[in-house]
């Protein structure tokens, strides 16, 4: 295994952690995890996929009690083209496909699309590997879909201009479902302690490592930031990464449906899973 030699006037080094800013400012020091990066995106990837935890995607049974929930409750078996924004590998399209529906899916990171197109096989989905901040939605869907929080990582003008996006790629009676993050979720991970941990591999780096998180709550803006340093063992040379997340009262959440053209919204009770409604909430869009 070849170590990196830094050029040491260059490369970011602890000094970089010793001198943070503190508190940070959300959305200044980087906007997310590194999710479009290739060989991030392997790494994450395994978790997407990994049966042990629902760290990136959940677990295919909670998915599978979802994609039921979405097929039976939401479009009552009714065969519908569905868009699924930041769809990962495709897991729920996968699922719906099967069932009547065609698709569209949406995201940015390479390994998980490259995923979702390999098991798409003769299914009638098609998928994008794009930004949706600035993606083209297309038209004609019946139902969009933003899942498992990601409302909440884009900046505020970011999501309101995702969900008018979505608004104008589906048919005048189409649905929305998203399921941001709580409130109280978003607060409360981002009072947690700061932790670290020693690594010979992980999601930042397939070498060992050092990894660190802090994070904050921004209380006039509603925001919590998470910091990730990543040491290398080898080089001494420091990644440093942030994520800001947007907190929502289910009333912003309403009026945000609503600025983008949804003529009325309502919680959907039994989409998430038992044990999650304590972090995430779902809400659908009627046009
Ligand atoms: C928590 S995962 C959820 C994936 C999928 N919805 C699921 O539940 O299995 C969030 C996804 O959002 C994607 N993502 C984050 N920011 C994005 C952006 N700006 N454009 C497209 N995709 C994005 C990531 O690549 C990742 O696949």
């Amino acid at each position: 295994m070849s170590v990196p030699r830094p050029d040491r006037e260059a490369m970011p080094t602890i000094e970089t952690i010793v001198t943070r800013r503190i508190p940070p400012i959300p959305w200044v020091e980087g906007d997310n995890i590194p999710w479009d990066d290739p060989a991030f995106s392997q790494r994450m990837l395994d978790e997407h996929l990994s049966q042990d935890n629902d760290l990136a995607s959940r677990r295919v049974a909670l998915i599978d009690e979802q994609v039921d929930w979405i097929h039976e409750a939401l479009l009552g078996r009714t065969p519908s083209r569905i868009l699924d924004l930041a769809c990962g590998p495709g897991l729920y399209l996968q699922r719906l496909a099967p069932l009547g529906h065609a698709g569209v899916g949406l995201d940015f990171s390479p390994a998980a699309i490259s995923y979702a197109k390999a098991r798409a096989g003769e299914l009638p989905l098609v998928y994008g590997c794009t930004d949706l901040r600035t993606a083209d939605f297309g038209a004609g869907f019946d139902l969009a879909l933003l899942l498992y929080g990601q409302l909440n990582v884009f900046r505020r003008t970011e999501a309101a201009s995702i969900l008018q996006k979505a608004r104008a790629a589906l048919n005048p009676e189409g649905l929305i479902l998203i399921e941001p993050q709580r409130f109280d979720a978003v607060r409360s991970q981002a009072l947690n302690p700061p932790t670290w941990s020693a690594l010979p591999s992980g999601l930042f780096s397939d070498r060992p490592h050092l990894l660190l998180t802090e994070t904050y709550w921004n209380e006039e803006t509603r925001t919590g930031i998470e910091r990730f340093f990543v040491v290398d063992a080898g080089s001494g040379v420091v990644s440093a990464y942030s994520m800001s997340t947007e907190a929502y009262q289910d009333e912003e959440l309403a009026d945000l449906l609503a600025d983008a053209g949804f003529a009325c919204s309502e919680i959907a009770d039994g989409f998430v899973p038992a044990g999650q409604t304590k972090d995430l909430v779902a809400l659908v869009g009627r046009g």
